[in-house]
């Protein structure tokens, strides 16, 4: 008798576990736009907002912008290298907003989504001596991307913050895109970066770095040394990569104060973000 209570004792516990686990099964994601859907729980009413710390731009605000891309024209030239999976991305937005301003600046703009391209970033036993030495041939991939930043006067790589480095999409970019004998070479003196007369420059969204919005010394009073440190950091990061190159570092803009996604004023703040940026942009680039 006693062993009959205990097993039904145990039956209904593991009902009662199981019914906890359908609760909390991942949130529904819509298949033809990648979204979280609005409601993903009917007994608590989570919403995006619930489920995901993620950024993620209302529908309605949005931004789609498809660039003219490189003509054989003399005018100067964007080559934009994205990192993100997302479009819907507060920093796929910075990246919309970038692009269309640039071509009203009439800069020529040229879009190579990582992620569309399904770019492979891993630099393989296969490609290495091509990276590292410039021996042998490029790949057909790498090829096509190198004849793009050739063309280029503007290499702009844009990525969410992912541990404070380029995310690896972007990384395997400049490993495997950027090889010795088409980036830099030896010389009696030493390196010698081979892309003179370009520069770099990198805009990325971030989730915490003290609070800030630009570049060095644009701190929000949040804290700001945390801020700038960071920043500092970012700088050695990217003047290294420009001095092996021989590139200039045009900087950064480095987004930290992303509108909540239940944001009341979310489209105040949105447009305030695309505002600011270009602002930055028109500082490091047009004046
Ligand atoms: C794998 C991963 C690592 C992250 N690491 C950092 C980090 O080191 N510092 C930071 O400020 N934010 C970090 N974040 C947060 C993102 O920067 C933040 O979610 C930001 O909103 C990304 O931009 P997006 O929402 O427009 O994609 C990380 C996010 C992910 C997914």
């Amino acid at each position: 008798m006693r062993k009959r209570i205990l097993a039904a004792i145990m039956i209904f516990s593991l009902v009662i576990i199981m019914a906890g686990c359908a609760k909390s099964e991942t949130p529904v994601v819509n298949k033809e736009n990648g979204q979280k859907e609005e409601k993903i729980d009917g007994e608590t009413s989570a919403t995006v907002d619930g489920s995901t710390s993620a950024s993620i731009v209302p529908e309605e605000l949005v931004q789609e912008y498809k660039p003219k891309g490189f003509t054989d024209g003399d005018s100067k030239k964007a080559l934009f290298v994205v990192g993100d999976p997302r479009k819907y991305s507060v920093n796929y937005d910075l990246v919309n907003t970038a692009m269309k301003y640039f071509e009203d600046k009439g800069i020529e703009v040229e879009l190579r989504d990582l992620y569309d391209l399904k770019f492979n970033p891993v630099l393989s036993l296969e490609n290495f001596y091509y990276a590292k030495d410039g021996s042998g041939e490029p790949t057909p991939e790498i090829k096509k991307e190198q004849e793009f930043v050739t063309q280029a006067d503007y290499i702009i790589f844009c990525y969410p913050n992912w541990h404070d480095t380029p995310i690896s999409i972007v990384k395997g970019y400049m490993e495997t895109v950027f090889a010795k004998q088409f980036a830099y070479r030896d010389t009696d003196n030493g390196l010698e970066g081979m892309l003179k007369g370009k520069s770099i420059y990198t805009i990325m969204n971030a989730g915490f770095l003290g609070g800030g919005r630009g570049y060095i010394g644009d701190g929000v009073g949040m804290n700001d040394e945390t801020w700038d440190e960071y920043m500092n950091a970012f700088k050695v990061l990217d003047e290294d990569t420009a001095g092996f190159w021989g590139v200039e570092n045009k900087g950064r803009f480095v987004n930290d104060r992303t509108p909540k996604n239940n944001s009341e004023n979310y489209e105040e703040e949105i447009t305030k973000l695309r505002e600011d940026l270009i602002k930055k942009l028109d500082k490091d680039f047009f004046n």
